[in-house]
């Protein structure tokens, strides 16, 4: 017997014990499959492999074998990018960030559904989204009476076990069996009307059971693995990311002195990247004690936080750790139980819960315009770059709401400051708070014109500054309405000037 077989403990499930390559044969051309992982943790490593090996030989069959696949978020090269090489995906939702799948869907090969990830459950438990085929699902163990270990990334996982009808289990023996008993699942949110309150009130606060539930008779398949998660090198923050960090946490530190923020602030949503990083990093050595975080995923910097004691707690949906941290993590899980809590993304990511705890939402963006819309997730207004993830559910709710960016892209070619966004992921209407390596621009209770005068003087790069006061002026002359000054002809020439020429900086 293997390590991981000795995972299933499950006398029913033991006996569906079989190799990837099987179990991939229950997932059929055009099925609606729902995977586990978020953010490169806890997707299937093994099945996807094998069902992309299966859609190569149909390819070469000439034959059609395409599959909607629908995940927690990104996962990793084994999912995303086989499925996507083999030109196995006709539709893919709710989040990707893996190169394959990007040019696929940007070359027009495949559709993607760029939609809010704490929507994901809710839309398929409507019925808005057609019926689930397969879950193929990465768990840590089997439990005796069947129930189930979630792994490093909790997602939809739930929901895709309630809804498919045919699920995969992955085992995986890399995953720590210290992981029991730190996740929170809801087996079941009822829907409307028959919804009550989420009774979530501290952000550490847990109401359900450490396990995931499973109709053991739908479970066709159990493959034993032992693969680590992709896991991301941790890069050193670069001096735009520490300067858009300075600048964050002399606000917060501001917004306590004013008695807006207590002192130990309040719960933290760090969205993913180089920056979120360097504000990370920056809180270590920043006064607040005693912080919280009700955030999606937990980044080094939370661990380095939670190990320092600045923070009490994190609550999210996965972890998204270096190979280095997550080794660590793996020896140590033990110790960080009482204080890391997983749960399903619609409740990490429940917009009625992150306003009641006052979320405060820090989140990365592409572009923003002077009047403070926001684009996520579009380059040029037409290619995808990840998706909105769960920015849009932070944003929207938060009590306060950060979007963070350095002032150029592309070796200055770009602003990223602009007359008008090329694409709107975030309105003016929830853009709190613009930062960038030059500055702040707090945009609390400022009307259109007013928020894009501060947000060119202080976010704004030297170089495009005086660009787009001239356009800024110009607008307000000649624009028949004053309200939100724009002239239509010209806003979105930066962009049409950089695919034409390479620079947004006119000749
Ligand atoms: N115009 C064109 N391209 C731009 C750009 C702009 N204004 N700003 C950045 N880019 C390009 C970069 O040059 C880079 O290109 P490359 O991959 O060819 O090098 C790419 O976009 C990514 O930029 P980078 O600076 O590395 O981004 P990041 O890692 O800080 O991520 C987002 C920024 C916006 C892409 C990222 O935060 C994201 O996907 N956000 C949406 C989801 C989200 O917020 N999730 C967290 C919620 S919990």
């Amino acid at each position: 017997m293997t390590l991981s077989s000795e995972r299933v403990l499950n006398t029913t499930l033991r006996e569906r014990i079989m190799t990837a390559a099987e179990a991939a044969q229950f997932i059929q051309p055009g099925d609606q499959v729902g995977m586990s992982g978020f953010t490169g943790s806890g997707y299937p490593k093994q099945v996807p492999v094998e069902l992309a090996r299966i859609i190569d030989e149909a390819n070469a069959r000439g034959e059609d074998f395409r599959i909607n696949v629908f995940t927690g978020a990104s996962t990793g090269p084994e999912l995303d990018g086989a499925l996507a090489k083999a030109g196995g995906m006709q539709m893919r939702l709710p989040y990707q960030s893996d190169p394959e799948v990007r040019k696929r869907i940007n070359s027009g090969d495949m559709h993607y559904l760029d939609i809010h990830l704490s929507h994901v459950a809710q839309l398929v438990n409507f019925g808005f989204l057609g019926k689930m085929d397969v879950a193929v699902i990465e768990v840590t163990a089997v439990l005796e009476d069947g129930r189930l270990i979630p792994s490093t990334s909790v997602g939809n996982n739930q929901t895709w076990l309630n809804q498919a009808d045919r699920i995969i289990l992955e085992v995986n023996s890399w995953q720590s069996m210290a992981l029991e008993g730190m996740h929170d699942i809801y087996t079941e949110i009822p829907q409307p009307p028959k919804r009550i309150p989420i009774p979530i009130y501290r952000p550490a606060q847990r109401f359900g059971s450490p396990y995931f539930e499973v109709d053991l008779n739908k479970v066709v398949a159990v493959v034993p693995t032992d693969t680590p998660d992709r896991n991301s090198p941790f890069k050193e923050p670069d001096e735009a990311s520490k300067r858009i960090a300075a600048h964050l946490l002399e606000f917060l530190t501001w917004e306590v002195r004013k008695g807006r923020l207590p002192k130990n602030l309040l719960p933290l949503q760090s969205g993913v990247g180089n920056i979120a990083n360097a504000v990370l990093i920056g809180l270590q050595d920043a006064p607040f004690k005693g912080l919280t975080s009700y955030t999606e995923v937990i980044q080094d910097g939370m661990i380095n936080l939670l190990k320092s004691g600045k923070l009490v707690s994190a609550s999210a949906t996965s972890f998204s750790l270096s190979p280095e941290m997550m080794q660590e993590m793996n020896a140590n899980l033990a110790s960080y139980r009482d204080r890391i809590i997983l749960r399903s993304q619609e409740i990490s990511n429940n917009p009625g819960i992150i306003r009641r705890l006052g979320v405060i939402a820090m989140n990365g963006m592409i572009e923003a315009d002077i009047y403070g819309n926001v684009n996520s997730t579009h380059i040029m207004g037409s290619s995808i770059q990840n998706g909105i993830g769960g920015s849009g559910d932070f944003a929207r709710n938060g009590y306060l709401t950060i979007f963070m960016s350095p002032s150029t892209a592309k070796n200055g070619s770009i602003s990223s400051i602009v007359p008008m966004v090329s694409h709107v992921d975030h309105t003016e209407h929830d853009t709190q708070v613009l930062i960038t390596e030059h500055g702040l621009a707090d945009l609390r209770g400022l009307a259109p014109l007013l928020r894009a005068r501060l947000i060119i003087n202080n976010c704004a790069s030297p170089e495009y500054k005086p660009l787009l006061l001239d356009y800024l002026n110009r607008a307000e002359k000649t624009s028949r309405g004053k309200h939100t000054p724009h002239m239509l002809q010209e806003s979105l020439s930066w962009h049409t000037r950089f695919l034409e020429t390479g620079t947004m900086m006119p000749a």
